[in-house]
């Protein structure tokens, strides 16, 4: 690197992409970048590197590379705002000096880690109804061969359990299709008053079984946003459904259409649409977490009444489809005012 003088050099180093350092040939740092100095600390140069770095990963990876040529790998692992961050170290031959350089692998590790959770998750949900299922086969081959009231009444829990395993799948089915066109706004122009009609409409059978009284407060004009109507149907659906299963309590679920409320946070006029029910309410520290796919309050009472945690995902990500705000405010005992806030068309 005879043609590079110092000043040179490291105008090179500061203007690469990634994090780097150069080790000169008297084993000393030379030259650190700014996102270097970020990573692994300022005030490295001039140090000798065994020293300097002392995880003994990268030592070795740099005297490999220093003794005998060549490149060498190690990984870092370090933490930066309170997390776990990983980093992938590259070291290379250059002359006799070395260039270190840093690829952040945090992302990557964090989302194949999101996965396997994701489909541990899954594979317990659909684990229970299975062995539901096998265990009535079972009991209808042996013990209640002969017995038709408990036949019967085995049929109906087993057909409960496959519908909890449909929904599941269904479920799992849109959330994949939401994820697919996140980034693309929809562009058509949808009746909110629609929507709810249509949806309550569907709901009113499960409000009557339920002995919950359903009303949509809705102003006689259209209100008209840019949406989805399918998916935002799906967004009510999940939310009036939610405030009857869990606010049965209360009697009651009111859901509001606000045209052209001003949202402070949207800055901007928009629809506010609230679902309110009078119920138990939510605890404060699980309103952070509802929206977390499979993330139930109450696992066994959701459970008992076919839940399987999606729902809110579901809305969420709808919600966000449509660049509005979803928000739940709940006191214990009181009841639940979820509040779509989608911006005008
Ligand atoms: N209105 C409400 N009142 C009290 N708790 C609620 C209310 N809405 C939701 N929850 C709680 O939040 C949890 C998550 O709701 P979500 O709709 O995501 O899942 P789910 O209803 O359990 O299943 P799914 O909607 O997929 O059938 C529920 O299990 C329930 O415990
Ligand atoms: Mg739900």
């Amino acid at each position: 690197m005879d043609f590079l003088n110092d000043t040179a050099l490291a105008e090179f180093v500061d203007a690469m992409p990634l994090p780097a350092a150069v080790v000169g040939a008297d084993e000393r740092i030379a030259i650190t970048n700014q996102a270097f100095d970020q990573i692994m600390g300022v005030g490295l140069a001039g140090r000798h590197y065994i020293t300097a770095l002392r995880q003994p990963a990268l030592i070795d990876a740099i005297a490999q590379v220093m003794s005998n040529g060549g490149t060498a790998y190690a990984t870092y692992l370090t933490r930066s705002n309170g997390g776990d961050a990983s980093y992938d170290l590259h070291v290379g031959q250059a002359g006799r000096a070395a260039l270190i350089t840093l690829t952040d692998r945090t992302d990557a590790e964090n989302a194949g880690r999101m996965r396997t959770d994701f489909i541990a998750n899954v594979s317990h949900e659909l684990r229970t109804p299975l062995t539901a299922l096998m265990g009535f086969i079972e009991t209808l081959r042996g013990a209640a061969r002969n017995d038709p009231a408990a036949r019967d009444r085995f049929l109906g829990t087993m057909e409960q359990e496959a519908g909890r395993m449909t929904r599941l799948v269904d479920e799992l089915m849109t959330l994949s299709r939401l994820e697919e066109n996140q980034r693309r706004r929809p562009t058509d122009r949808v009746d909110l008053g629609d929507v709810l009609r249509v949806v309550s409409q569907a709901l009113m059978p499960i409000a009557q079984a339920a002995d919950v009284d359903l009303t949509i407060d809705a102003p006689d004009l259209p209100v008209t946003v840019l949406g989805d109507a399918a998916q935002l149907q799906q967004v009510f659906t999940n939310l009036i459904e939610n405030a009857i299963k869990y606010g049965a309590q209360g009697k009651k679920v009111v859901v509001t259409i606000a045209p052209h409320s001003l949202i402070s946070r949207l800055r901007a006029r928009g629809t506010t649409i609230t679902v309110q029910d009078f119920g138990d309410g939510i605890a404060p520290h699980h309103i952070p977490r509802l929206t977390e796919r499979f993330y139930r309050v109450d696992d066994h009472r959701s459970r008992e009444v076919g839940g399987t945690g999606l729902g809110l995902a579901i809305v969420k990500h709808i919600v966000n489809r449509h660049r509005g705000r979803l928000a739940v405010t709940s006191e214990l005992g009181q009841g639940t005012i979820v509040t779509v806030t989608l911006p005008k068309d």
